[in-house]
């Protein structure tokens, strides 16, 4: 078989065969497919995109790749379920989310993947707490998930190592927003993980991949059908992707925000709104709480109490990272060479976010080669709101960078991706919808 046909096809606007499908995904995951005839492949899907049944096979032998998980045997006490977002600009929750359901009574594996596109990934931003090991054996994996209830990790070299290069290449090629390509990409990596139910953060918006409403519903229910086909039962949230979520973009920034989140410092309401609402989904779809208002009030206790901070602490402690960490962060956390506030006047009215996220790249805190290393300190902090009265007191957000030239840079990129009022702009719904279908 020919690579270059299955492009060819593709390019066409023809369809793939089960055998082409399985003739890809085992050529990904071996490198025996170079990265030009890959990204060529991304981009003709992306034009002519796939049809169910070829999205399907894909996502199938995506998640066969490698390594396939199962939980059976671990004698957990409670329900193996996970959450996965779409991808978006100072997505933090996974780090919240994850201790938040294991406090009560949720067992969360979470594989998650590194940036993609203009979108932050929470493989990067783990990797810059000190000693944390993001990809590390399974039996830790495991052991942690079972003590702990939930470990955060990166996507290992034999949990779906096709999606694993499909992604990298896709990452720098402009061909992620593909309803095809995320679909395979995320359900793959969830059908490895071995779970027992699955909730969706689809974002909209600015930042998102998908901008439009319309998109953002295809796209779930692309996810959902897929999923339900493959046996795993799936719901969808429809979360605001029209600014940074909570008030940070950048790797060691979120983890700073999460902390504070978590030890009931600072909880930014639109982060702390799409958090608990996800949060609570995953106990009702797993049937740890029948209702959603009694599973809401359930999180918010855990995170009120400190029981989530904990099953945090525990859970970076047992991936390597300091045993002190919630309590000492700042102290491990890497910090940029320079702080800068940028100043606007009036009401913050709009903020192109995707032009946010690919500010964060610039300033090396994104890949825009494969393999890049990153500079995880730098990024933004003290994100305004849409809706917030900016002054020469109040910040449109401070730029974290490695130098004065690169913090002049990100300075003017932000100034140019915002709008400002006389009033306030009308308040936007969070929680957009939740999608069962
Ligand atoms: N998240 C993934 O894991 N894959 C995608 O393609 C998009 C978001």
């Amino acid at each position: 078989m020919l690579v270059t046909d299955l492009i060819r096809a593709k390019r066409d606007g023809g369809a793939l065969s089960a055998e082409q499908i399985d003739f890809l995904v085992a050529g990904l995951a071996d490198s025996s497919i170079p990265a030009e005839q890959v990204s060529a492949l991304a981009m003709a899907i992306f034009f002519n995109s796939m049809s169910f049944e070829e999205a399907g096979r894909l996502t199938l032998a995506m998640a066969n790749s490698g390594t396939v998980l199962d939980w059976s045997d671990s004698d957990l006490d409670g329900p193996v379920v996970d959450k996965h977002s779409t991808g978006g600009v100072g997505d933090k929750v996974s780090f919240l989310l994850a201790p938040i359901v294991a406090a009560c009574g949720g067992y969360v594996p979470m594989i998650s993947g590194r940036g993609l596109g203009h979108t932050g990934g929470t493989t990067d931003k783990v990797e810059s707490i000190p000693g944390y090991e993001s990809t590390p054996d399974f039996a830790t994996f495991r052991r942690v998930v079972k003590e702990v209830g939930c470990a955060v990790i990166g996507q290992t070299s034999d949990l779906a190592p096709a999606d694993r290069r499909f992604y990298a290449v896709r990452d720098v090629t402009g061909t992620v927003e593909s309803i095809p390509l995320i679909t395979a990409s995320i359900l793959s990596k969830k059908i490895a993980a071995g779970l027992g139910s699955l909730v969706m953060d689809v974002k909209v918006g600015s930042g998102a991949f998908m901008e439009t409403e319309a998109k953002a519903r295809a796209l779930a229910s692309s996810i959902i059908q897929t999923a339900a086909q493959a046996g795993l039962p799936t719901r969808a949230l429809l979360t605001d992707m029209n600014e940074v979520l909570g008030c940070s973009a950048g790797n060691a920034l979120e983890i700073a925000e999460c902390v504070r989140y978590l030890r009931n410092e600072r909880r930014e309401r639109r982060l702390d709104q799409v958090t608990l609402a996800l949060s609570a989904e995953m106990l009702v779809l797993s049937g740890v709480e029948t209702e959603r208002a009694a599973a809401l009030e359930r999180c918010e206790a855990a995170v009120a109490d400190g029981r989530a901070a904990e099953r945090f602490a525990r859970m970076v402690a047992e991936m390597g990272g300091p045993g002190d960490f919630v309590e000492r962060f700042d102290q491990y956390l890497p910090s940029a060479a320079v702080l800068r506030g940028v100043h606007v006047d009036g009401y913050l009215e709009s903020v192109d976010t995707r032009a946010v996220g690919n500010a964060v790249i610039e300033l090396g805190g994104g890949r825009r080669e494969v393999g890049q290393a990153l500079d995880l300190a730098v990024g933004f902090d003290n994100f305004a709101a849409i809706g917030d009265r900016l002054d020469a007191q109040r910040p449109l957000a401070v730029v974290h960078a490695a130098d004065e030239n690169a913090a002049e840079r990100a300075e003017a990129q932000l100034r140019a991706a915002v709008t400002t009022a006389g009033e306030p702009p009308g308040a936007r719904k969070v929680v957009v919808d939740i999608l069962t279908e």
